[in-house]
């Protein structure tokens, strides 16, 4: 069937008007001078600010710094050659910053040229692909790890068994080396023990969180000699949540003790808790969560080792084994809950998430 063109293009005009307001994907337009002459409710909720707030504003407001300047948009509005620029990383107003991959494009208006960007936000999609890639690499890691030490361990036992036969036959002075021996095998033996990682299942039985944490509190009270007081923030609310008290103990402890190797005596530490909803847990929808966070306002992680922060055998200490974050992973991992941590000068926060309940039957398949 056929249609006038006139028909159809007053169609498609009209469509076109009325749907740019309903887009996802945040559109911005700018004039021939490069000013800020229209943006869809889209772009209006990811910039934070109305049309009529950014209306006739230059387009250098939104992007300074970023490599969509000036001599880029005039040459897109002399060739007409679009663009797309991704991981353009936009500051806008306090507090507000994004990650966008951006789409400019030279367009048409009542016979004027104008420049159309399209904005996508990327930075969640980012952030889940790193997390899945970091996961990988941790079980690689983690695996070959496990693997060394576990062959490292069976002929370390006959060689302190050999020492210990031998030592007998030995007098007092020539005693002296088989002891070393047995003192350096041991050494090893411990921390091989801690390359292997906890190998039990977990015992789970209803637990307080905050009884949990309180224990924590008082091994640290004995333990630091810098005599760091963990301040805490509890939500009394959180119900009793089903977990290895020992296990999570043990996390939270190494957590705790990295905080106060990293800080000095004018800094704090604060447990924090709360309860979270609809959080994403690998890859698996949670309702309801248990939130521990264990902050402090210290120098925050080494930019180094910041993307392999859970490895096993990272560390930023001249004297770490760099196993503490590892262990703690592995133990909050077989309650199936998450562990991860931001950090910047001033404000480091470890997260754990851990799921209310656990099905017995999926710990015994995990672990
Ligand atoms: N709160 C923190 N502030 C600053 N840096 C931290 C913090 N927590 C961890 N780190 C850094 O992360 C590194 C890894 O920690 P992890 O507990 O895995 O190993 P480690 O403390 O070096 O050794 P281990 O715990 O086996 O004795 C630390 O060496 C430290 O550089
Ligand atoms: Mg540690």
């Amino acid at each position: 069937m056929l249609h006038s063109r006139q028909k159809i293009q007053a169609l498609k005009s009209e469509y076109q008007q009325s749907l740019v307001n309903q887009l996802v994907t945040a559109v911005l337009i700018l004039d021939k001078n490069l000013n800020i002459c229209y943006l869809n409710p889209a772009a209006e909720a990811l910039l934070i600010k109305s049309m009529h707030k950014l209306y006739g504003s230059s387009f250098n407001l939104i992007f300074s710094n970023t490599s969509i300047n000036e001599a880029r948009l005039q040459q897109l509005l002399s060739t007409e050659q679009e663009f797309t620029d991704s991981d353009i990383v936009i500051e806008f107003g306090k507090n507000h910053r994004f990650t966008a991959e951006v789409t400019a494009s030279a367009v048409e208006f009542k016979h004027i040229p104008h420049l159309l960007l399209e904005f996508k936000q990327i930075d969640q999609q980012k952030q889940i692909s790193l997390e899945v890639f970091q996961q990988q690499q941790w079980i690689a890691a983690r695996d070959l790890i496990k693997g060394l030490a576990h062959e490292i361990k069976n002929p370390l036992g006959g060689l302190r068994g050999a020492a210990q036969l031998l030592s007998k036959e030995l007098n007092q002075e020539q005693q002296e080396y088989t002891t070393m021996i047995i003192e350096q095998a041991d050494r090893l033996t411990n921390l091989v023990d801690r390359l292997l990682g906890p190998n039990q299942l977990p015992e789970i039985k209803k637990h307080n969180i905050h009884s949990v944490l309180e224990k924590v509190n008082q091994v640290i009270s004995y333990s630091n000699n810098q005599r760091i007081e963990l301040l805490r923030d509890y939500d009394p609310s959180i119900p009793n949540i089903e977990c290895d008290q020992e296990k999570i103990q043990q996390a939270v402890l190494n957590i705790v003790n990295n905080a106060i190797q990293a800080i000095d005596q004018n800094n704090t530490i604060t447990l924090k808790t709360r309860i979270a909803s609809n959080k994403t847990i690998n890859g698996q929808k949670v309702k309801l969560a248990a939130q521990i966070s264990i902050v402090d306002n210290g120098p925050g992680i080494p930019d180094k080792i910041q993307d392999t922060l859970f490895y096993p055998m990272v560390s930023g200490r001249t004297d770490g084994t760099g196993l503490g974050l590892s262990i703690a992973q592995t133990l909050i991992k077989q309650h199936h809950g998450k562990l991860s941590c931001i950090s910047r000068t001033g404000h480091t926060e470890f997260i754990i998430l851990l799921p209310l309940t656990q099905n017995v039957s999926l710990l015994k398949e995990n672990n």
